[in-house]
């Protein structure tokens, strides 16, 4: 980068971007400024965000490289003001590994009937169930990117069958039919919105657990409701179509449910750093960022 645009700029939630500024001062050469400072536009080479305040791109001139704080970027592809800079996404171990341990806990739980003994502690019941047959605990994951893959591979190492689903993949409801859980690590796109859907969810064994962790949107929210309500199925929903999940959602309190408020996989700040200050390199070689976004593609 030429040395008056060398500066970054990270925007985001106050303490996060802190972190992430400070991961980078101290991982990288280059100058580093909050977007709530009083920074010098013409310096800032590049932008490291989640969903950058309205306007904020647009006030950006030199900017070389756009960089998300996380695995998806759809709020940055949605931006008016992006311009077309390469645009770079985190892929780290740290990263891949919280969203392993958010996903096992909660397909674990449901193996183990994890609900149900916890029902049962609520009313002093000593009652034993026969265990799940672990062989029949078919898992889906939908998408085999860098976190459904890793998701994959931890099942395998469970020795719980799994299977991926991905574009070259055959119609979703085949592969899901009968299957003990859908696990959804899709980026946000248009493809994917809504792509759990009746259908998807009606082919999933009767006790079947959703486990949403991509994007809001990709689960058909009324379609799983009807599910739930009906005694079929159960959720563990990370994402939702509006976050916060609005106080009156009947998800808050569906005994069906759990909840979490877009916890699976939080930005690292030192795999930010590593991905960000990496991709300054390389941009200033003139090659792509570590991990580009395809925009066509939107992910
Ligand atoms: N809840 C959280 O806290 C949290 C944290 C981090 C990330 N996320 C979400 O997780 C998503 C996945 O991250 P990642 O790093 O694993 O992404 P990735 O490496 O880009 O992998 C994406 C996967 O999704 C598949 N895919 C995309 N569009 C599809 C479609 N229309 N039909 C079928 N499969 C499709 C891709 O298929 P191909 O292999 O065929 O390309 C690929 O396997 C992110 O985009 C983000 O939205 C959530």
């Amino acid at each position: 980068m030429p040395e008056e645009a060398n500066a970054i700029l990270v925007a985001g939630l106050p303490e996060e971007a802190a972190r992430i500024a400070s991961a980078l001062r101290a991982a990288g050469p280059y100058p580093v400024w909050l977007a709530e400072e009083d920074f010098p536009p013409e310096a800032i080479g590049c932008l490291v965000a989640y969903r950058p305040p309205p306007g904020l791109l647009a006030r950006l001139p030199r900017l070389r490289l756009v960089h998300g704080t996380g695995a998806g970027v759809d709020a940055l592809l949605a931006d008016p003001d992006l311009p077309p800079v390469p645009l770079g996404r985190v892929v780290a171990p740290e990263l891949s590994r919280m969203m392993v341990h958010h996903v096992l806990a909660a397909l674990l739980r449901h193996l183990r009937r994890g609900e149900t003994y916890a029902a049962q502690q609520r009313e002093r019941l000593w009652l034993r169930h026969p265990p799940r047959d672990v062989e029949a605990f078919r898992v889906v994951v939908l998408g085999t990117g860098a976190l459904g893959g890793a998701v994959l591979q931890a099942l395998s190492a469970l020795g719980i069958p799994a299977a991926g689903w991905n574009r070259r993949s055959g119609p979703l409801a085949e592969a899901l039919a009968g299957a003990m859980a859908a696990v959804v690590l899709l980026p946000a796109t248009p493809a994917t919105r809504g792509i759990l859907g009746r259908r998807e969810l009606a082919a999933l064994a009767d006790d079947a657990l959703v486990i949403a962790a991509g994007r809001g949107g990709q689960v058909d929210e009324e379609a799983l409701l009807a599910e739930l309500d009906a005694g079929r199925l159960s959720a563990a929903l990370d994402v939702f179509n509006e976050e916060p999940l609005p106080p009156a959602s009947p998800f808050w309190t569906h005994p069906r449910c759990v909840v979490t408020p877009h916890i699976a996989a939080a930005p690292d700040p030192a795999a930010v750093a590593r991905c960000v200050l990496e991709s300054m390199a390389r941009i200033a070689r003139g090659e792509p960022p570590l991990f580009p976004v395809d925009r066509a593609r939107g992910y």
